[in-house]
């Protein structure tokens, strides 16, 4: 395949394929050819805006017809695996999905097989690993800056408005297909293996309950064990009656200090604080991730329990992109790509994401231990 790959085609017209869509309409790198859906209404709007684009309602005629260099796949949870393998069946090299990859194991694995067969690269598109504040915590976990990682908390909320209400008149048969887990604990996995790498989840346990969504679960917590003995609790619930979309927290303890990242608050303005026992310790922290380029304060309250922190706002270290292919673009064509390559989720990242989402079901059902 030769560089630089420019010409893409969008599956799913809906809320992120059209993000997608708009995103490489405006992107100077890309080209798009060809947008698809199984109804020619969710895209018709579009198309007439931008009468280049070829429109289609059959993945497989599209990517035969179509000359594509990168496919995005945008339809929803667990519709991701037919125009995967479209894709991938029509030789396409280059592929980037929605999260999750799918929702079942034989999906995935069914996908992992003819990727790697055809020898098609795919990229799951956790975008949540490409903010600065995730990257900044990531960096400072590698570099042991932290010291060794105890354990924490992760609350991944829903209002209730999204299984209700944010897909329309869909939105009842969408929430019935899909869950927290498949939802929201999807994105906690993928930033929590993201942070602790090379450390991986091993055991989990879980506990759910039906609140009258119609969906497997509408709130679960899972306690996740990972190979280097860090145990964090996630909890999803979209049931909650909260003023914002989504409500996301993170607490996570080390030997040297304490993360408190609200990357999402139902009330205030999201924050990500390091609190720490020793000045020096904090002292290089902060210095580390100056030299970084990350724009960070420093607190000392000798007042305080813990006396030394550095706070970093996410609006005062923003870095936003129009959708996640548009980074994803530089990172494939090595143009311009300001993360880290372990930003970019791959294949491997996304079936092991499924793997734990499994194991989590699994325990759930079985109200026992399961292991990776
Ligand atoms: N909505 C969000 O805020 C959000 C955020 C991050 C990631 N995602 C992920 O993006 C994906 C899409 O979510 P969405 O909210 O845009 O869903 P959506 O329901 O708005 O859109 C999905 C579209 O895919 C189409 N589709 C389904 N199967 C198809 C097929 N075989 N061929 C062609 N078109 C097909 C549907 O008709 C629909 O228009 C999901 O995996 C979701 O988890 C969504």
């Amino acid at each position: 395949m030769e560089r630089p790959l420019k010409k893409f085609a969008v599956v799913g017209m809906g809320i992120l394929g059209k993000r997608h869509s708009n995103a490489q309409i405006q992107n100077p790198k890309a080209e798009l050819v060809a947008v698809c859906d199984l109804y020619e209404a969710q895209m018709q709007e579009f198309v007439t805006a931008h009468p280049s684009v070829k429109m289609y309602t059959d993945a497989r005629k599209m990517f035969q017809e179509c000359d594509v260099d990168v496919a995005i796949i945008a339809t929803q949870d667990p519709y991701h695996k037919d125009p995967l393998l479209a894709a991938i069946d029509a030789g396409i090299r280059y592929i980037i999905c929605e999260k999750p990859l799918c929702t079942t194991l034989e999906d995935a694995r069914e996908v992992k097989a003819a990727a790697d067969a055809a020898g098609s690269k795919i990229i799951v598109a956790f975008s949540l690993r490409m903010q600065r504040c995730d990257r900044a915590l990531r960096q400072l976990i590698k570099a042991g800056m932290l010291g060794r990682p105890l354990h924490g908390d992760v609350e991944c909320d829903d209002c209730i408005y999204v299984p209700k209400k944010l897909w329309g008149k869909k939105s009842a048969d969408w929430a019935k297909t899909s869950s927290p887990v498949y939802f929201l604990f999807s994105h906690a996995i993928d930033y929590l293996t993201f942070y602790l790498a090379p450390a991986k989840i091993q055991k989990v346990y879980a506990v759910g309950k039906q609140e009258g969504i119609g969906s497997y679960c509408d709130y679960c917590e899972a306690i996740c064990t990972f190979t280097d003995g860090t145990v964090v609790r996630i909890k999803g619930d979209w049931t909650r009656k909260i003023p914002t979309l989504t409500e996301n927290v993170i607490t996570l303890t080390f030997e040297d200090a304490g993360v408190i990242y609200t990357r999402q608050p139902a009330l205030g303005r999201p924050l990500m604080r390091l609190d720490f026992e020793d000045g020096e310790k904090m002292e290089r922290a902060f210095a580390f991730l100056e030299q970084e380029g990350y724009f960070v304060r420093k607190i000392v309250d000798l007042k305080a329990y813990c006396k030394f922190a550095i706070e970093m706002y996410p609006d005062e270290n923003l870095e936003s992109y129009a959708a996640s292919s548009v980074y994803m673009l530089d990172y494939l064509n090595d143009d311009g790509f300001l993360g880290l390559p372990e930003c970019i989720c791959d294949l491997d990242g996304g079936l092991y994401q499924v793997e734990v989402v499994d194991a989590i079901n699994r325990s759930m059902e079985t109200d026992a231990p399961v292991y990776l």
